[in-house]
Order: structure tokens, then sequence, then C-alpha cells
């Protein structure tokens, strides 16, 4: 047997038949009309946004929507937070549907010139990530007789520590080097565009508070270097983000409030030149993990050379990363539960593995489970995030999972 993470704590609690949204998983099946669908609970992102503001009350929140780019989520996650951070011309079409441009930021280290002229129309902030990115939105503003927004994305000297994802402190296309990034920012500035400050981002997937505080400090300092070398104060720093979730076993959940408690400080005792400026940090995953969920029904069970397989009408099409195949080394079991028999007892051990013609399609992996039977709906937790937009969807040309975001 081998084991799997922890059921967030929404889900953890249940006993009897799983609800999400306080609705049966049975009905949100019935309501899709067919499985496999994934379902996003907006109470329980609404309460992780809940507990950031009160956890870092002075820090502007952003939600990079490539977490979760679905309308109806971006929609109900529009008005509670202060800006959307978009990676795509496409992103920035669905952030501009729920929020003003003003509140929007593009980052992305290959930025086409249609992109550009999309961004600068509309009048989101540019994080603009190299010398001749900023020559190309400079050319096309004067084409279209209008001010560019800009913000330096730097490539910081600072790396997140044990983050799943590092972003920072080595060769990177993202973001112009931090010796470089003052030299930018007065061009910029001299060339008359509306620059709106600096986007740091050390890195992704962070469970451990002290590594995230470090950083947070180091950005803060690193910022402050780099606006006296610029010589101009900078309206807004964006600190990134990097809050992990807990994926599997042993993970434990980021402690925000001795995070925000610390970023509070360094805060406080900041370098003159940042006494006006206000900071934000941008997270995807922290804020809609844990809210969602992906139920896949059993199509067949087997046995072979002594192993249980159950077999599901979802896989790594739709839910990727429980397959382990998206950007972890080691192949580790998501939380996973049969639907109808949750806070039941564990009786047998089996893997749980989708339809497609692969080995790599396994969604769980020697799991211990309560009895399963054919036609059960499996749940699959922490599918909130990097699910159905970050999967191979088109892969043997399966059709694709429904998705629900219910309604508070
Ligand atoms: C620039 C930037 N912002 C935000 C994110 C979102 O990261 P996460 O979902 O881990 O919060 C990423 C992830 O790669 C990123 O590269």
């Amino acid at each position: 047997m081998k084991p799997m993470g922890a059921l967030p704590p929404e889900f953890a609690r249940q006993d009897g038949p799983l609800k999400i949204g306080g609705r049966a998983a049975d009905e949100w099946a019935a309501q899709a009309r067919d499985t496999p669908l994934f379902v996003y609970d907006m109470a329980i992102v609404a309460a992780r946004i809940a507990r950031f503001r009160s956890a870092m009350p002075a820090i502007d929140l952003h939600y990079a929507i490539k977490a979760n780019p679905h309308a109806d989520l971006l929609a109900a996650i529009a008005p509670l937070v202060d800006g959307l951070d978009v990676a795509s011309s496409g992103e920035l079409a669905k952030a501009l549907a729920v929020k003003s441009a003003a509140s929007i930021s593009f980052a992305g280290p290959g930025k086409r010139d249609d992109e550009l002229i999309a961004a600068i129309t509309a009048g989101a902030t540019l994080n603009v990530e190299s010398e001749g990115e900023a020559g190309r939105a400079f050319a096309i503003g004067d084409r279209l007789g209008l001010t560019p927004r800009m913000a330096v994305r730097v490539n910081p000297d600072i790396e997140l520590r044990g983050s799943g994802m590092r972003m920072g402190g080595r060769a990177s296309p993202f973001g112009v080097d931090a010796v470089r990034a003052a030299a930018l920012v007065k061009a910029i500035v001299a060339a008359g565009a509306d620059w709106r400050g600096f986007h740091i981002y050390a890195g992704s997937q962070a469970l451990d508070p002290g590594a995230i505080i470090e950083t947070q400090a180091a950005t803060i300092e690193l910022a402050a270097r780099l606006a006296e070398e610029a010589a101009v104060a900078p309206p807004l720093v964006n600190l990134g983000g990097g809050f992990g979730v807990p994926y599997f076993a042993g993970d434990v959940a980021l402690g925000v409030e001795r995070v925000g408690g610390a970023l509070a400080e360094a805060l406080a005792s900041r370098p003159s030149i940042l006494a006006e400026t206000r900071f934000a940090i941008e997270l995807g995953r922290w804020l809609v993990a844990e809210a969602g969920v992906y139920l896949t029904r059993v199509i067949d069970i087997k046995a072979s050379q002594g192993e249980t397989f159950v077999i599901v009408d979802g896989g790594l099409n739709h839910q990727l990363a429980a397959s382990g195949n998206f950007g972890t080394v080691v192949r580790r079991n998501y939380p996973i539960a049969v639907a109808a028999r949750m806070g039941h007892e564990a009786t047998e051990t089996v893997s749980v593995v989708g339809p497609l013609c692969t080995p790599l399609d396994r969604l769980g992996e020697k799991i211990a489970l309560p009895r399963v039977a054919v036609g059960d709906l499996i749940a699959i937790f922490m599918a909130g995030a990097y699910g159905a937009s970050a999967s191979p969807t088109s892969f043997l040309g399966h059709p694709p999972a429904a998705e629900i975001v219910t309604v508070i």
C-alpha cells in the first residue's frame, strides 16, 4: 500500500455520501448529465480569500488565472480580489470580461505583437520581461497613440527555498536579470511609459513559511535597491506568491498567518523609497486547488497478478497532475475517496486507473479505499488548480470533462 495526501479540511470531516457545496456528488453528476466532471466549491475559495485578507490586511491580492481560468469561477472570484494576473491574450480576454483593465497585469516571456497590442489597447499593465519586449511595446504604443502601462519583471537573484517550481536565483527566460533591471526602469520612465513598478516572482508551491518569509524580505530589499538605482519610487511591488498547498502524504498546510505577521514587520521597517508603494501577492493554487473535486465513475474492476485495478472513465486527459505527470519528479498519490462512502474504513488496496491506453494513466497507485463497486463515483481532491486547463484534453479523443462552479 502507498500513502495518499490528506483530504482538504472541508471534506476530511465528512461522513457518508460526499457533499460539495452542500450538495451530494451524485446530484452534481446528474446535473452534468455525464461523468467525469469537475466541481469547484466557491465557498472554499471565498474562505481562502478571507483567510488571506485577515492574515495580510494591507496587501493587495491578485489571482493568477492560469491556475483555473473557468469563466464562472473568474466571474465569482473577480470581485473578491484586487487584481488578475494573466499570461496570454486568451487569458487577457477572459480577465477583461470580469475586471477593469487597470487591475489586470500580463506576464509571460514571449508576448507576441498582437498580445502587446491587445494589452496596450485595453490599458492592462505589461510585466515587461526584456529590453526587446519594452522596445516593441513602445513602438506599438506610438503606432496606436497610447501610453503603455508597464511594470518591470525582475529575474531575482533570490530563490524560493523548497518550492516545487523555482523561478529565481538562476538563468531564466522570465524577467530581466536584477543587474539590468534598474537600467530598464530608467529607460522606460525616460520614454514616457506609465511605470507601475516591479513584478518579482521567485517560485511556486512552497509549504515552508520560513522560506516564504525569507524570500519576501529579500524581495522588498531588492525592490528598494533597484528603485534607488533607478532613482524612482515604484507605485506597486508585486512580491510574487508561491503559497503551496498540501497535495501529498506528509505535506503540512502553509501557515499564512505567520507569513502575514512577518511581512507586516518587514514592511514596517522598509526603506523610505518604498514608503508610498503598494504591495501585492499573486496566488493561483492556494486560492483554488482545494476547492476542486474531480468526479469520475468506475467502469470496471479487474484483478491482475495480485493487484486490483479500479478503472474509471476519467484520467490524465482531464487531471494530468493527479497522474504525477505535471511537474513532479516522483509519482505520489493525491487524496482520493469513494464518494458514496466518505469516512468509511478502508478495506481494500487498489490502483485507480483511467481509460487511456497508456501506463501513465494512473490516478491512484495502491491506495487503501473502502469497498468500491462498478458504478461508484470516485472523488479526486485538490483538483481546483491546474486541472482541466492544464491537461492534454485531446489526447486519445475522449470528450472533455464538465466543469461546474457552485454558487455562493
Ligand atoms: C508569474 C507567475 N505567477 C503566478 C503563478 C501561479 O503559481 P501558483 O498557482 O503556484 O500560485 C505562476 C506559476 O507558475 C507564475 O509563473
